[in-house]
């Protein structure tokens, strides 16, 4: 078989794979033992920092797929699949209310997730460690953890502001990004196999894009109990996302009345010489959308939002930013500009930094110096070099 008869059936394979969900927040793909496919279902919660310590923060991923046991944290495959992992986990990072980082991984052999058709209910078991219930009109979304013998055992419960759960891309099609690359591609720019997969296979499901929410859990023995900000998206992709992309900056937060999250993601650049980086952003006001848009960078100067890392901190032997400044030109090229400080960073390796911290501003014009939180990342699978 030709190399390029094998490609085009695991191309068929994997987008086989992809299917409609009969829910908002279910399932979209299966991820199994015999394939790459990687979903999850993440979300965090940040408090009010006493001091100048971190913030409490809370973040947990439900993981089911390819997972790198080494990073502990995201959907990265290192080398070959060890088939005696398990496909499930659990994984945690956050803030105690002193400022101690706190990180946990936890195996489960089961990851389900029940939803009912014509319904929004979705539930999901990981066997005995955790599950997760959102109701079926979206007012409620909780977490409990069962996981005694891993150090993690209460309860989230999170409860939407009115920002409604949304695609991207200002449509409610479909999750994926493929509107960003609709016109070059009709105008006959071929996509290589990465920005297909970026565009138009790793969906994205935003169901609470702001909220409040309650975290009362045990870590280790420690009680961890705060009321904070609260956002919940799920991803999902038919392959590990550093075959996907080489670099990656996301981020949410809640400042004021705004909500707002954003994507800025370079595919790898395998078959590409200069790949086509996606950016996405989603700014909301009292719940009313004020930009909800995905395009490829440096095709459009407005309806975009723009990340701009900031600052040089040294980072185990590592030059990283100290913040980003995040902005967002509407249509009409109203401006609103948030500054994202760390307050502190967890995890904290070479391949993946995650910042809870504070974001500062609103509307540029009218010169609004609102403050807010935000956890902020930057997941760097290439290894790019950060120059301030
Ligand atoms: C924070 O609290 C934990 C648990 O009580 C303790 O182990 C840790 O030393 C504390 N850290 C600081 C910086 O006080
Ligand atoms: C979480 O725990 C509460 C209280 O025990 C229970 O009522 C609820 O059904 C649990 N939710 C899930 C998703 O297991
Ligand atoms: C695609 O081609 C049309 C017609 O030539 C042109 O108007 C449009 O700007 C092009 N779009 C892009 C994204 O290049
Ligand atoms: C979103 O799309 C609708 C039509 O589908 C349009 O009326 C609206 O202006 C768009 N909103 C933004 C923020 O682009
Ligand atoms: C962003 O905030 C940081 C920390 O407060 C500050 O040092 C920096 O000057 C600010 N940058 C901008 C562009 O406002």
């Amino acid at each position: 078989m030709s190399t390029k008869t094998l490609l085009s059936l695991l191309l068929a394979v994997s987008t086989s794979l992809v299917a409609a969900a009969t829910s908002f927040d279910g399932p979209y793909i299966q991820p199994s033992i015999s394939n790459g496919a990687v979903e999850w279902w993440w979300a965090q919660v940040i408090g009010k920092a006493i001091g100048d310590s971190p913030p409490p923060a809370f973040q947990l991923l439900f993981y089911q797929g390819t997972f790198s046991i080494y990073w502990h944290c995201y959907p990265i495959q290192e080398g070959d699949r060890d088939p005696t992992l398990p496909e499930y986990y659990i994984t945690i990072n956050g803030f105690l209310s002193n400022g101690t980082a706190i990180s946990l991984t936890i195996p489960s052999d089961t990851g389900d997730i029940t939803t009912t058709d014509g319904s929004e209910e979705v539930t999901g078991t990981w066997g005995t460690v955790g599950s997760f219930h959102l109701e079926p009109d979206f007012s409620s979304w909780t977490v409990n953890f069962t996981a005694e013998e891993y150090g993690l055992t209460g309860n989230i419960v999170f409860i939407p502001n009115s920002a409604e759960h949304h695609f991207a891309c200002n449509t409610t099609k479909d999750p994926y990004f493929s509107g960003a690359v609709e016109s070059l591609v009709s105008n006959g720019t071929t996509l290589s196999d990465a920005e297909d997969i970026l565009y138009n296979q790793l969906g994205w499901a935003t169901t609470i894009p702001g909220g409040t929410a309650v975290v009362d859990v045990v870590v280790d023995g420690i009680p961890l109990q705060f009321t904070g900000d609260g956002y919940h998206d799920a991803n999902w992709a038919p392959e590990p996302l550093n075959n996907i992309v080489s670099t990656w900056y996301f981020g949410s937060g809640q400042v004021g009345p705004y909500d707002f999250s954003y994507v800025s993601a370079t595919p790898v650049s395998t078959n590409s010489p200069s790949p086509l980086t996606l950016n996405t952003g989603y700014l909301s006001i009292d719940g009313v959308i004020l930009q909800n848009q995905c395009s490829v960078e440096g095709t459009k100067t407005k309806d975009i939002s723009t990340i701009t890392p900031y600052g040089s901190v040294e980072d185990n032997g590592l030059t990283i930013p100290a913040g980003y400044v995040l902005e967002f030109v509407l249509g009409d090229e109203e401006t609103y500009s948030f500054n994202l400080s760390s307050s502190g960073q967890n995890p904290d390796q070479s391949i993946y930094h995650r910042w809870v911290g504070t974001a500062v501003g609103g509307n540029v014009a009218s010169g609004e110096q609102l403050e807010g939180s935000t956890v902020f990342e930057w997941l760097n699978p290439g290894l790019l070099v950060y120059t301030p």
